[in-house]
């Protein structure tokens, strides 16, 4: 039985290796060695179920924001006061789940996932962590599921496939309040956006050309300041303003 559990366990993380899943970005940061040592480790790691549930998640190699992202968050949650939230890219539910804890028993988390074996690791981490009031997963495409929302989000966290940040971007500013944040992840792929394209794998060429495309549009919009963080692979961090 234990044998049959551990196989199957190793086919899932094959085929979420397969299917892009594993945080190679973990892998790739752009600060230095002892800044990134001192962040992810020399920080006081969370507490309880929420921090064992970040441990597991690093050991297995799932892919979730790095320990420097979840300090910030943390700082971002206590100035900005978040209630309401919405998540593209769920996997097993941490980011979630820590969005949830620090906003308190009145926030409200809505996550969007595509990926069936996510979906239910994070149905369960969500439960064993008591938090199925706060949160709700919504199982689908976000470029079909966003069209269909129509919610008021004070922050608004992007960490989903790459290469539509840029397609979702409409959508997730007609959701986002003014004076919202929306932050969006991994927009650096370990430094290789601000090469030329034709020193780019063939098979990454659309990320980047995307990507791109990106900071270039938010960078030149009147009705948006942005900046870009230096944690983990880079975080693209939005914010809406008065337009009138
Ligand atoms: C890096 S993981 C999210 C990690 C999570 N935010 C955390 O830190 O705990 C990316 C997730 O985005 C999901 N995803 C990728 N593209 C998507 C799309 N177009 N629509 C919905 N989910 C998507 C994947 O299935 C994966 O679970």
């Amino acid at each position: 039985m234990l044998i049959l559990l551990a196989e199957n366990f190793m086919k899932d993380i094959f085929k979420e290796s397969r299917n892009g899943m594993r945080n190679e970005m973990m892998r790739r940061p752009i600060i230095k060695p002892a800044v990134l040592e001192f962040l992810r480790h020399k920080t006081p790691p969370l507490p309880g179920q929420l921090g064992a549930l970040e441990k597991q998640a690093h050991e297995k190699g799932i892919p979730i924001i790095p320990h420097e992202t979840v300090t910030f968050m943390q700082t971002l949650f206590n100035l900005k006061q978040p209630r309401m939230v919405l998540e593209i890219g769920t996997a097993i539910g941490f980011s979630a789940s820590l969005f949830a804890t620090c906003m308190g028993p009145t926030g409200r988390v809505v996550t969007i996932d595509r990926y069936p074996l996510m979906v239910s690791r994070a149905q369960q981490n969500i439960k064993t962590l008591g938090l199925k009031k706060q949160i709700k997963i919504i199982a689908g495409d976000a470029a079909t599921v966003l069209p269909t929302l129509n919610l008021q989000c004070d922050f608004i966290f992007m960490d989903s496939a790459k290469a539509k940040y840029l397609a979702f971007l409409p959508d997730c500013l007609r959701l986002l309040k003014t004076d919202g944040v929306l932050l969006i992840d991994d927009i650096f792929q370990g430094g290789t956006i601000l090469q030329p394209e034709n020193c780019i794998p063939r098979r990454n060429r659309a990320i980047h050309r995307n990507l791109n495309a990106l900071l270039e549009h938010v960078f030149n919009a009147t009705t948006l300041s942005a900046t870009i963080l230096p944690l983990g692979d880079g975080i693209l961090m939005i914010t809406k303003q008065q337009t009138d």
